[in-house]
């Protein structure tokens, strides 16, 4: 058993039970000052005040004074495993091209996808290793992976495949999202067609190889029209593929409420919204999700944090780490990006990057609070005065220790 002790605060302690958090209820982080944390078979077994501390028993006790104790990050939107950079993209955008210009000549994820079918699966796997270690090494202790970088069989199955692996290789909870619906490869006279395509010679088999978890679509103009999204969500249907899709990015065009109709677990980017996403969400099981680090990148707007709290809806937020609009993994910025860029508090934004991310991916039992029985999964920070300092002091390092299943999380690279 390990012992953690004098923390200064563990952070989003919570019943098991707490599926999300909604409204007014994310302004609510709770902490328990000057406490102790133990770990047994690679869970939390229990935790308390320091007057209560246990004091034997122990095969390691970790003194942390100062530092506060959260779960890891829940980053419940990724495209980590990809192949190669799109950094020469990023320098067109900076002298003025739009990401849908470069996309419509044939660069964007068209561009990602040559080069992952370019690659071998050893030269794909190293170069997303490095990435994991990385996000890690950042307090994520939680992902959601997509393919779509692939849009043939070989190569979608290729990307699920080096994604689950890492649940193995990192020891984390690993979702997976089977996203062939990211843009439309050459070779097919439209959407409709490669839809087609997807379900009737791709989503038997990639279903059958229990690959995916999810079923995904990037719904918007240029890309997937809302017929597609609801022929391709009522295919994944049939094989239990619950959606987790790509919506109002650059248009607000009723994906949101499609998404809604077939149950999606979560609808993710929103940077534009209307009346109608809002009151579609109403009553809904599913979570918005807003990516800050891709409207950093892009310069396109925030998704509106505040209209959807104000609304009572919940809010996660996530990375969407990919090569074309967020090549970064790093969810302390994106908590910081939150507070900053789209108002949220600290404790929203932290609640929203925890117990609403682990329920965007389906995990809410197993991590995204500081809960009896949940994986112990969890950042150590360094000595910090509070917990709205990690925030505040954007673009800064404060972890000390990132805990994997209570074991002190080393880079294997
Ligand atoms: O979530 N918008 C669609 N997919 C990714 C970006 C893909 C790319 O540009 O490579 C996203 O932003
Ligand atoms: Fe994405």
């Amino acid at each position: 058993m390990i012992l953690i002790k004098n923390i200064k605060a563990l952070v989003q302690v919570r019943d098991q039970g707490v599926r999300y958090l909604s409204g007014a209820q994310m302004q609510e982080l709770p902490q328990l000052e000057n406490a102790w944390l133990t770990i047994e078979n690679r869970k939390i077994s229990g935790f308390g005040t320091m007057d209560s501390c246990p004091t034997d028993g122990f095969t390691e006790v970790k003194d942390v004074k100062g530092s506060y104790v959260l779960p890891t990050w829940c980053d419940s939107h990724t495209h980590l495993v990809y192949a190669g950079n799109r950094e020469k993209e990023f320098d067109m955008r900076l002298k003025g091209a739009s990401y849908q210009e470069i996309a419509e000549a044939g660069g964007g994820i068209l561009n990602s996808a040559k080069a992952m079918g370019a690659s071998d699966i050893t030269e794909v796997y190293a170069q997303a290793v490095k990435r994991m270690n990385a996000v890690i090494k950042m307090g994520t202790g939680a992902i959601e992976i997509k393919s779509g970088y692939g849009l043939t069989m070989e190569t979608e199955r290729m990307m699920l495949k080096i994604a689950k692996r890492f649940a193995y290789d990192y020891d984390i909870p690993v979702r997976t999202s089977f996203l062939a619906a990211h843009a439309v490869p050459s070779g097919f006279e439209n959407s409709a067609a490669y839809i087609d395509h997807i379900i009737s010679d791709m989503l038997p088999a990639i279903a059958e190889s229990g690959l995916a978890d999810y079923i995904d679509i990037f719904c918007e103009d240029g890309y997937f029209s809302l017929e597609d999204t609801d022929r391709l969500l009522a295919a994944g249907a049939q094989y239990s593929l619950r959606p987790k899709i790509h919506v109002n990015q650059f248009t607000a065009n009723g994906g949101v409420a499609m998404g809604v109709k077939h149950n999606a677990l979560s609808v993710d980017h929103l940077e534009e919204l209307t009346e109608e996403d809002i009151q579609a969400l109403k009553g809904s099981e599913t979570m918005p999700v807003a990516l800050p680090g891709c409207s950093l990148f892009l310069g396109i707007p925030y998704t509106p944090a505040r209209r959807i709290i104000d609304a009572g809806l919940p809010l996660a937020l996530a990375t969407d780490y990919n090569p074309g609009s967020a090549p970064s993994g790093n969810m302390n910025l994106v908590v910081a990006l939150a507070c900053s860029k789209m108002k949220m508090t600290p404790e929203e934004a932290i609640n929203a990057a925890t117990i609403n991310g682990a329920y965007a991916m389906g995990l809410e039992t197993e991590v995204g609070s500081i809960t009896v029985g949940k994986r112990a999964n969890l950042i150590i920070t360094e000595p910090i005065p509070s917990i709205g300092y990690l925030p505040y002091s954007f673009g800064q390092n404060h972890i000390q220790e990132v805990l994997i299943s209570g074991y002190s999380y080393k880079p294997t690279n």
